[in-house]
């Protein structure tokens, strides 16, 4: 699949950058006055983590920092795109400022700055203060607020540094995976009960948003998971599955963002609150909006079996088995190559995401960043079908930028090898390759390559 040709010239000013996220790297849970969030508590349950890793340490970026930035400095990248820690801000969600949790995220956006590189600081990456989790979490209309008023605190003191600012990352993941599967913390299994932490965090979004615009924020959006969403054939049944399936993962995220309303009367009507009034603030206008893609995904009726064999509602999807009682079941996409982390590689699937979003919203749709693209291979430093599949995917963004759908930049997931989620340790979606004994970072080759690319066009591609 590695194509030998240079990689087609992107716009001038197109960003690129790299992502990362706080409790996947930063390691030091109990230091200098950092709160519990809902992932530490998450992670001790017993064998919620496939290898029993527990993000202790991860990849000490808390002290490594500088080190990291020297490295984001030598892969030519304009932009770093890293999460703040709300427990470290807050150690309880709301009230008390922790002042050295907020000077550690000041210097790194200091050095940043120095180095060049813009900062781009995502407000929520999963990690709930406990505190606020243990009442509730997103299914309660406070933690709305709270995260409000801590994006206020955090923008008081960094606003006039950051360049782009991400409010939330992948709310449909937090819904889905944290309260209605339990898979991932807060570990609830609510299954549509959940629906309220989709609108609660929306909400949050909305009002961190006007919090941020009041403190002068210029550049905003969120990161959300995009992906296609294929039937498993032409059956009314599995077409309908389907539907639904992207209507949960795509549209009741992406509708009210952008177009104001949810895309479903029966979905919205399970939602609490003045639901039309919080719509105001969900829809109120962004800088730009953030996609996450990884890969599509299959979808079919309840108790559907696939190509593979796997079927019904135990299909298996990215590991994750879903319960009896679902009116869909998701399956893996046939016929492709996998990474190491058993995903389809779909690089078109990024082309048809983009020009999805195009025909759904058209000019609701503000300019499009890549917020996360990436690949888990076990790979030490010799990874070249990551290279491959960033090569290919680069390109099937230029064909969506070559259609007109106007995309402003990209950022590979990850940086480093980090703390997968349920996953633990087990897969490295990194440039760089850390060593979870020692803690030694090594480019692999992907980073040498991406930054060779870089170089090419003056930081162009
Ligand atoms: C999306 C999430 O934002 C990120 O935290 C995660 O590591 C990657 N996907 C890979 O699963």
């Amino acid at each position: 699949m590695t194509s030998h040709q240079p990689l087609p010239a992107f716009p001038d000013g197109f960003l690129w950058g790299v992502s990362t996220s706080a409790f996947q790297i930063e390691g030091a849970q109990e230091e200098d006055g950092r709160g519990p969030s809902a992932w530490d508590a998450f992670v001790r349950r017993p064998g919620r983590i496939k290898d029993g890793s527990d993000a202790s340490v991860t990849t000490d970026h808390y002290h490594r920092w500088p080190e990291d930035v020297a490295l984001l400095r030598e892969l030519g990248v304009g932009a770093y795109r890293f999460s703040i820690s709300w427990p470290r801000v807050l150690p309880s969600g709301s009230g008390q400022v922790n002042a050295p949790g907020l000077d550690f995220y000041d210097r790194l956006v200091d050095t940043l700055c120095e180095a060049g590189i813009q900062p781009a600081p995502t407000l929520f990456h999963w990690d709930t203060p406990l505190a606020l989790e243990e009442r509730g979490g997103w299914l309660r209309r406070e933690t709305a607020q709270r995260f409000a008023d801590y994006a206020d605190t955090v923008a008081a003191r960094l606003g006039d540094r950051v360049a782009h600012w991400i409010t939330l990352n992948e709310p449909a993941e937090v819904t889905l995976l944290g309260y209605g599967l339990g898979v991932h913390a807060p570990g609830r299994q609510l299954l549509f009960d959940a629906l309220p932490a989709a609108h609660h965090q929306l909400l949050g979004h909305g009002l961190a948003l006007r919090a941020l615009r009041a403190r002068g924020a210029r550049s905003i959006g969120i990161a959300n998971s995009h992906g296609p969403v294929q039937p498993l054939s032409g059956s009314a049944a599995d077409t309908g599955a389907a539907e639904l399936y992207d209507t949960l993962s795509n549209r009741l995220f992406a509708d009210p963002l952008l177009l104001g309303r949810y895309p479903d009367p029966e979905l919205a009507a399970l939602l609490p609150g003045p639901v039309e009034e919080d719509l105001k603030a969900i829809s109120e206008p962004l800088d730009w909006y953030g996609v996450n893609y990884y890969q599509p995904t299959v979808a079919g009726a309840a108790g559907s079996a696939g190509a593979d064999g796997s079927g019904g509602s135990g299909g298996g999807f990215a590991g994750i088995h879903l319960p009896d009682g679902l009116p869909f079941a998701l399956h893996e996409t046939p016929g492709r190559e996998r990474t190491g982390f058993g995903w389809a590689v779909v690089p078109e699937g990024l082309t048809e995401t983009l020009r999805t979003l195009r025909e759904r919203y058209g000019e609701r749709l503000p300019p499009v960043m890549i917020t996360e693209n990436g690949c888990a291979y076990p790979d030490r430093t010799r990874d070249t079908r990551r290279i491959a599949f960033l090569d290919a995917h680069l390109r099937a963004l230029h064909t969506a930028l070559a259609e007109g759908i106007d995309v402003r930049g990209y950022f590979v997931w990850s940086l480093l090898d980090n703390f997968e989620w349920a996953e633990g340790c087990t897969q490295r979606f990194g440039l760089v390759h850390v060593d979870y004994a020692t803690l030694e970072r090594t480019p692999k080759d992907s980073f040498h390559w991406l930054r060779d690319a870089l170089r090419g066009s003056g930081g162009g591609v």
